[in-house]
C-alpha cells in the first residue's frame, strides 16, 4: 500500500486525536496545521509523544510526522485534508489554505463532523481547486476531551460505525476512492451516504444548545435575568423546560426534512428523530430512554459536561462567546431556518429560538448564509 500524506487542520481535542490515531495506521504521514506556537514547539521536539488515553485504561501514542503553522508547508502534498475547527472557524481556515493545495492529483477535502453545510462552504471557497473531492463525516468518530495540547488527548466513546456524505457533483469514482482513503485510516466500518443533506439535516448540536439556553434563561425560563448560583451541565442538569423546546425543534427538523424530501426527490429516511439518534448512538449508556428528558439526563455519556459559563459578581451566566451560540446558532440554526424559509415550512419554535440567541449573542457577525447558496433549493 502506497504513502498516504493526511493533512488534520486543527490543533483541538479532534485534531490531536485523530493525530494519534492515524499514525497507528502503516504508510500513513499525518501533518498537523495549529496556529498554536506551545504544540508546534512542543511536538517539534525529536522526542516528544502525543498520547491517546483510552477509556479503558491505557494509552496509544504517535507523533505527527509535520507540526505547522505554516499552510503552505501543511498542504504541499495532501491526499486527504480533514478539517477539524469548529464550523465558524472553516471560512477563514479554508481562505488560507485554498492557495496551497496541490492542484495535480485529487485532493480530498472534508470536515469532521460535516455538519452547517460544509459542502457548500468548501464549493465556494475551493473554487480555484476543481480537483478537490469534498466529503464530511456525520458525526466526530470519537468524542475527545481532557486536551493537554501538544501532549495528550482523552478518547471517549466510539462510534460503531462511521457515515460519510460527498458534494453532490462527486462521482462514482472519487467516492470510492475517498472510501478507500478513509477506511484505511479508521478501524470502524465507513459507509457512504446517498446524499450530503443526511448530514446537514441531522438533528444535532444547533438544535440542542440553543433549546437548553432558551429554556434555562430564555422568556420562560427559571434562571431568567438571575445567574446561577454554580456552574451547571449542559445535559445531567438539563431543565424540563429546555427539552421541551428541544423536542418542538426536533418535530420541526423532522417537518422540514419531509419538504426537502418533496422537494428535491431525496431520500432522507437515515435523519432520524433526536431521541432515536441519541438512544442509537449510545445505546445502554443511556440510563432511561423513555422521554428526551430522560435521555438526556441519563446518558453516561454525557455526564459532566459543564455548560459555558462566565463568572460575575452575582454567580455564573451563559458565556454569550461560546461556540454553542458562534458555530450552532450562525452556521447550525441559521441554515434550518432558512431553508424552511424558503421551502415555506413553518418552524415556529426553531425561529422563536433562534431569534431570542442571535439577541443573545449580541447579534450575527458572519454566518452560514455567507455561503448557502442563492439558488437552493433549485
Ligand atoms: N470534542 C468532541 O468530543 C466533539 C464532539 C462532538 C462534536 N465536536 C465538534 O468537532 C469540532 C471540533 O471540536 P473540538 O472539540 O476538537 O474543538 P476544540 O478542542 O475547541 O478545537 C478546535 C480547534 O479549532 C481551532 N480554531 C480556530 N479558530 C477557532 C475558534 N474561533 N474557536 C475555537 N477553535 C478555533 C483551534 O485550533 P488551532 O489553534 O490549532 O488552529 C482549536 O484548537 C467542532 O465542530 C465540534 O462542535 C467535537
Amino acid at each position: 500500500m502506497g504513502k498516504l500524506n493526511v493533512l488534520i487542520c486543527g490543533g483541538g481535542r479532534t485534531g490531536h486525536l485523530n493525530a494519534v490515531l492515524f499514525k497507528q495506521q502503516p504508510g500513513v504521514h499525518v501533518a498537523l496545521l495549529t496556529s498554536r506556537a506551545d504544540v508546534v514547539e512542543r511536538l517539534g521536539d525529536a522526542d516528544a509523544a502525543l498520547a491517546a488515553l483510552l477509556p479503558e485504561g491505557g494509552q496509544l501514542t504517535g507523533k505527527p510526522d509535520l507540526v505547522t503553522d505554516q499552510p503552505a508547508l501543511a498542504a504541499r502534498d495532501a491526499d486527504v485534508v480533514i478539517v477539524t475547527v469548529p464550523a465558524h472557524a472553516r471560512p477563514a481556515l479554508l481562505r488560507k489554505l485554498a492557495p496551497h493545495l496541490p492542484a495535480d492529483k485529487p485532493v480530498y477535502v472534508g470536515a469532521i463532523p460535516g455538519f452547517c453545510g460544509f459542502d457548500w462552504l468548501a464549493e465556494q471557497a475551493l473554487a480555484a481547486r476543481p480537483n478537490a473531492v469534498i466529503w464530511g463525516m456525520k458525526d466526530v468518530p470519537h468524542t475527545a476531551f481532557d486536551l493537554v495540547p501538544g501532549e495528550s488527548v482523552r478518547l471517549g466513546g466510539a462510534k460503531s460505525a462511521l457515515y460519510v456524505g460527498t458534494h453532490q457533483r462527486e462521482g462514482a469514482a472519487a467516492r470510492e476512492a475517498l472510501l478507500g482513503h478513509l477506511r484505511r485510516l479508521y478501524t470502524a466500518p465507513v459507509e457512504l451516504l446517498d446524499h450530503y443533506l443526511e448530514i446537514t439535516l441531522t438533528p444535532g448540536n444547533p438544535i440542542m444548545h440553543p433549546s437548553v439556553v432558551y429554556g434555562l434563561i430564555g422568556p420562560y425560563g427559571q434562571w431568567r435575568d438571575r445567574p446561577f448560583e454554580q456552574p451547571l451541565c449542559w445535559w445531567t442538569d438539563c431543565a424540563e423546560l429546555s427539552a421541551y423546546f428541544l423536542e418542538r425543534s426536533d418535530e420541526e427538523s423532522q417537518a422540514l426534512c419531509r419538504a426537502v424530501e418533496r422537494r428535491l426527490g431525496v431520500d432522507l429516511g437515515s435523519v432520524l428523530p433526536l431521541k432515536q439518534e441519541i438512544v442509537d448512538a449510545y445505546g445502554d449508556q443511556i440510563g432511561d430512554s423513555a422521554t428526551m428528558l430522560s435521555v438526556l439526563r441519563t446518558n453516561r455519556a454525557y455526564d459532566a459536561i459543564v455548560a459555558p459559563l462566565v463568572r460575575d459578581a452575582d454567580g455564573y451566566r451563559i458565556d454569550r462567546a461560546s461556540r454553542a451560540f458562534h458555530e450552532d446558532v450562525a452556521y447550525g440554526l441559521a441554515l434550518l431556518v432558512e431553508m424552511g424559509r424558503r421551502l415555506q415550512v413553518p418552524l415556529p419554535h426553531i425561529e422563536e429560538i433562534y431569534r431570542w440567541n442571535v439577541q443573545y449573542m449580541g447579534g450575527l457577525r458572519d454566518c452560514a448564509l455567507d455561503y448557502f447558496p442563492a439558488n437552493w433549493p433549485a
